[in-house]
């Protein structure tokens, strides 16, 4: 079917992202954790298509499980839609139609571009004309990685996530994605995180309220380096993804025989991300895991954040 609009509409494109590097800190009162964190937008898209109606409704197609994904105000991109129609008092409604690309729960932030995609659409929709700093603010309302889902790129994310600050990238770096069939809880992971380092005795006595991304991690983006970036990255919901999948072990020591130059757990997962040294070596790795039974994509990044395709 034509993702052309049809009258009345907005089509939204929005990506899904790879955290390359994830530091947590310790937990603010809110119940979110401090955050360093750098993320990556990968060539793996939402698409939200708003269309003009009196009444608010939802429906998502794409995904295997596109099912499992709630349509009433459980969805971040309807609580999207109706916080800017509060914002801005426009008294209608939309249908948001969502064609998910982005694996559900998976740790690439799918929901978080369909949100940052509707506050777009809508926007654009009914003519509400937000400054980009009011959408910003709106998104960063909705959840801490929906900033991110509206810039793109690549960019640095402190505070719980959403405050950004663009970081130098250059060139293009290829992943292979390897999807699993059933997600992981973003809030139950980071509860596991707390709890492993309340055994450990991790973080107790000073928990970092405020972190920074290591300065390799930044060079080796600014330099286009697959290399350093490989051996740079780093994320601290790995463990408590992995010991609550531990399928995830095999997934990574695959990948890495496979050719890749490293993999990681992307955001709270179970979505891995392996890094490639170029496009032909990716196309070879994710060859090497189709054959070996998983599901695995090339993507590259960086690339643009929610954008309208047609209106
Ligand atoms: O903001 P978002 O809805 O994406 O976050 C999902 C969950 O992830 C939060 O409810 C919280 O449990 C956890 N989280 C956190 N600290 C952050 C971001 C997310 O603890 N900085």
């Amino acid at each position: 079917m034509s993702l052309a609009a049809f009258p009345g509409s907005v089509h939204v494109r929005a990506p899904g992202k790879i955290n390359v590097y994830l530091g947590v800190g310790g937990r603010h009162e809110d119940g979110y954790h401090a955050l360093a964190t750098v993320f990556q937008a990968v060539s793996l898209f939402e698409d939200v298509i708003a269309t003009e109606s009196d009444e608010f409704s939802l429906s998502v197609s794409g995904v295997e499980d596109a099912a499992s994904v709630p349509t009433d105000d459980r969805n971040l991109a309807m609580r999207a839609a109706k916080m800017l129609a509060t914002a801005t008092g426009y008294a209608g409604g939309v249908h948001l139609e969502l064609r998910k690309s982005v694996p559900v729960a998976g740790g690439m932030g799918g929901g978080s571009a369909d949100a940052a995609a509707a506050l777009v659409a809508c926007d654009a929709l009914w003519g509400t004309g937000l400054s980009p700093q009011h959408l910003h603010e709106l998104a960063a309302r909705l959840g801490a990685d929906v900033p991110f889902a509206l810039h793109g790129g690549t960019a640095v994310g402190t505070g719980r996530g959403d405050q950004l600050n663009p970081a130098l990238a250059r060139g293009r770096f290829d992943w292979v994605l390897v999807t699993s069939d059933a997600g992981l809880s973003t809030p139950e992971i980071y509860a596991r995180l707390d709890e492993d380092r309340a055994e450990t005795g991790a973080l107790a006595d000073d928990p970092p309220l405020s972190l920074d991304v290591p300065i390799p991690v930044l060079q080796a983006l600014r330099a286009g380096d697959p290399h350093a970036l490989a051996a740079a990255m780093f994320n601290d919901l790995e463990g408590p993804a992995r010991s609550e999948r531990p399928v995830l072990d095999d997934i990574i020591a695959e990948g890495i025989a496979a050719g890749a130059l490293n993999g990681i757990v992307s955001g709270s997962g179970p979505t891995i991300a392996f890094l490639c040294e170029n496009p032909a070596s990716a196309r070879d790795v994710a060859a090497e895991l189709q054959d070996a039974g998983r599901t695995a994509m090339h993507v590259h990044g960086p690339v643009h954040g929610a954008r309208i395709i047609s209106a």
